[in-house]
């Protein structure tokens, strides 16, 4: 049996195919506990700290509610809002929330930060996002692909187009060939992910036989895939002053209908992890919009809103997942 308690949740390759798939499976027996209103509380008298030093919406909520439905407390610390790595440095406030916490959520820029609280904290850490990895969103994305594609992890492929040098970039790739899947970056070679990433991803594949490709031809990257992917453009962190240039380099791979009809699958589905800038529901949506001349950025309106698209599903399933981390490294899978 795979045991992950008291083990820390910082990026993909830390895990092996099989831990990464028992939380992919734990979740979706959460899921359906949850739903049938059959949901054991395991986590009942425990705290966990969320620490916070970039925005979130998914992410915090997902944390909040699946210890809420555990019977666990949380305390939110927002960007910000505590003192750490402005008056106290990481391994003190790590060894403070140690002693008061049993697990601590942390979402920042430097993957250092999480991997030195992990290192003095004493309790599991999970990394929230950091500018090198998204590894809560990933077992979101594989429960939702296996909840919408019939075909096993090792027989699915997907393409992510977009900015493929950043933390989305980077999970997609490894946890793709982690988990033996055909995988695709597809992006202008500028955004793809670093050399070292592509190694290790490579690396990995030939343990999986997953396959991995990174091209700038569109046409050829989307092929036969079941499902493709994007994330905004630009990230959080970083500045204004990229949007110009980053717009001009990937406007040819917005995904739009034709897009999704070059995959050639009638059935293929759209993933997203949020936020999405494909409306003028925001400010900064519109602005950017209005001084591009463009309708939209990562994702057409028409793709978004399309039966092709199963964002939300994606979105809730943040919830289950990051619950499955925290029952699995905090209570064990057996533990009642
Ligand atoms: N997808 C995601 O991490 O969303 P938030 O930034 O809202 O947490
Ligand atoms: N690449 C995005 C992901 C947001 C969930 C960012 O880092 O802002």
């Amino acid at each position: 049996a795979t045991d992950l308690t008291g083990r820390h949740f910082l990026k993909e390759v830390d895990f092996s195919p099989e831990e990464f798939r028992h939380l992919i499976d734990l979740a979706a027996e959460l899921k359906v506990a949850k739903k049938a209103g059959a949901e054991q509380q395991r986590l009942r008298g425990r705290t966990i700290a969320l620490v916070f030093e970039k925005t979130s919406t998914r992410t915090r909520c997902a944390f909040e509610v699946a210890a809420a439905d555990q019977g666990a407390g949380t305390t939110y610390l927002d960007p910000g809002g505590s003192q750490l790595g402005h008056k106290e440095s990481v391994r003190d406030t790590a060894r403070v929330l140690g002693r008061m916490y049993d697990g601590i959520e942390y979402r920042g820029s430097g993957q250092a930060v999480v991997e030195e609280l992990a290192a003095y904290a004493g309790v599991p850490v999970y990394n929230g996002l950091t500018d090198d990895w998204h590894p809560t969103q990933m077992l979101a994305d594989v429960l939702t692909m296996t909840e919408h594609c019939p075909k096993p992890l090792d027989g699915t492929a997907f393409a992510y187009l977009g900015d493929a040098r950043n933390n989305m970039g980077n999970s997609y790739l490894v946890t793709g060939a982690l988990l033996g899947m055909d995988v695709r970056i597809v992006a202008p070679r500028v955004l793809w992910p670093e050399e070292a990433v592509v190694a290790r991803a490579r690396a990995l594949a030939e343990r999986t036989g997953a396959r991995i490709s990174l091209t700038e031809d569109v046409e050829e990257g989307v092929a036969a895939t079941d499902f493709v992917a994007t994330d905004v453009w630009v990230s959080m962190g970083e500045p204004k002053e990229v949007w110009d240039e980053r717009i001009a380099l990937l406007r040819p791979y917005a995904v739009t209908t034709d897009v999704l009809r070059a995959t050639g699958n009638p059935d293929v589905k759209f993933l997203h992890c949020l936020p999405a800038f494909h409306d003028l529901g925001t400010a900064m949506g519109r602005e950017i919009h209005a001084r591009h001349g463009l309708d939209s950025l990562e994702v057409t309106d028409e793709v978004f809103e399309s039966r092709h698209s199963v964002v939300f599903d994606e979105a809730e399933n943040r919830m289950h997942t990051i619950k499955a981390v925290l029952v699995a490294t905090l209570a064990g899978d057996g533990a009642a």
